[in-house]
């Protein structure tokens, strides 16, 4: 595996790449990867000629200093992983100086409005940073295809914004939400989480199903109040939203249509680890 930490270098090879019209496919992770990144990996090195993986924890994006720190970062572990499915694989892993030069301010963005809500109103300027970091990987990686977990559908979603408004050439595919045995969605952040808290956890999926069921019959507005009510007897969990809204506005959902698309989003607090999740729901 070739491993750069420099921008110019990623430059040289990728323009040999270009000149010789081979298709670069890749995967941008903030790193402490698991099976759901691995996956997105997996995709990417089936469809392009190159792969890149960028293995970066974005200070830009964290609105919260103590999240910040306490992001798990394993990059040895990574690379055995990486490695583990092919040696052929790109490492971009800089340095938060060889990313930002000094300038870590975010530029600002217009997303039509899918940065106001969910993620972006609890984590405000979250998505400024995911939009400064990520335009700027694809500025250095030039990948054709590029590739991106429904597990942050919201994420998703403004990444097409970014790369249609900016007329960015690259194709943006979605991968469906890897799971536990216990349904709950792989995460980075699931490691910081006790034995406890990880079965308490689990109750999150199961309440998104149960939703998806109780959808087909009864309002959204219902489905949420039946929601909101079941984390009430949950100790260790703490509801922050569940909201239905339509997958191409984010805009949550007054009344059913049958020409539209809609997910049930949702994000948990278990002690002082915030946990998201979404499921299809027609
Ligand atoms: P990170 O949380 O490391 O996730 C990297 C990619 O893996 C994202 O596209 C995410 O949606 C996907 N992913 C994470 N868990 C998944 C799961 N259980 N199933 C399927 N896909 C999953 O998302 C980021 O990093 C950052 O915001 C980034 C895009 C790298 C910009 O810094």
């Amino acid at each position: 595996m070739q491993v750069f930490s420099d921008t110019a270098q990623i430059k040289e090879v990728v323009d040999a790449f270009k000149a010789q019209q081979l298709t670069i496919g890749f995967v941008p992770t903030m790193g402490a990867l698991h099976k759901g990144h691995l996956a997105l990996v997996e995709k990417a090195l089936a469809n392009n000629d190159k792969v890149f993986v960028s293995v970066f924890v974005n200070p830009t994006q964290f609105n919260n200093t103590d999240d910040l720190d306490k992001y798990p970062r394993d990059l040895e572990n990574d690379m055995h992983l990486l490695e583990s499915i092919s040696k052929e694989l790109l490492i971009f892993a800089p340095s938060v100086d060889a990313m930002y030069q000094g300038n870590t301010v975010s530029q600002q963005f217009d997303f039509d409005g899918l940065e106001h809500v969910m993620e972006g109103k609890f984590r405000k300027g979250h998505f400024d940073g995911v939009g400064t970091v990520v335009k700027r990987l694809f500025e250095i990686v030039r990948p054709d295809n590029a590739y991106f977990g429904e597990k942050d559908f919201q994420q998703l979603q403004i990444i097409k914004k970014l790369v249609d408004k900016h007329h960015i050439p690259v194709n943006i595919i979605g991968c469906e939400i890897h799971r536990e045995s216990s349904g709950l969605a792989m995460s980075s952040r699931n490691s910081r989480l006790t034995d406890k808290q990880k079965k308490a956890a689990a109750f999150i999926y199961k309440t998104l199903k149960t939703a998806k069921q109780y959808f087909g019959t009864k309002s959204a507005n219902e489905v949420t109040k039946w929601v909101t009510k079941q984390f009430e007897n949950q100790e260790l969990l703490e509801l922050e939203y569940f909201i239905i809204a339509d997958v191409e506005t984010l805009k949550q959902i007054k009344r059913k249509s049958k020409t539209k698309t809609y997910r049930a989003f949702i994000a948990v607090y278990v002690g002082e680890i915030r946990l998201i999740d979404n499921i299809a729901l027609n």
